[in-house]
């Protein structure tokens, strides 16, 4: 079962497209990582994750709840914390 899917995440800083289309399926129990070089969109896709940002684009669904314009300390509340 799948507890984090994306959908065609994506996000735009003016002109710049930070994030193009990430779709992703990470079941319960997977331990899943995020490479990629400076600047490749890791933190971005994290703020979208924790509500920090709004998604341009896409949905994303936590244990088959789909996450629209959740605020951070709703997104904390069902499950998803973050360090810094
Ligand atoms: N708030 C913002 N406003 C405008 N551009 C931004 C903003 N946040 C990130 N960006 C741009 O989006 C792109 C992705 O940046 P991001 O910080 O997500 O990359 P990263 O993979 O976390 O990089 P690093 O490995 O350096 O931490 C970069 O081009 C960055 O300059
Ligand atoms: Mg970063």
């Amino acid at each position: 079962m799948s507890v984090l899917t994306l959908r065609g995440i994506s996000q735009e800083f003016g002109g710049l497209r930070a994030l193009d289309g990430i779709d992703l399926d990470i079941e319960a129990g997977e331990i899943f990582g995020i490479i990629g070089p400076n600047g490749a969109g890791k933190t971005t896709l994290f703020n979208i994750l924790t509500g920090i940002y709004y998604a341009t684009e896409g949905e994303y669904y936590f244990k088959d709840q789909v996450m629209k314009r959740v605020p951070p300390f709703r997104v904390a509340r069902m499950g998803i914390a973050r360090t810094y």
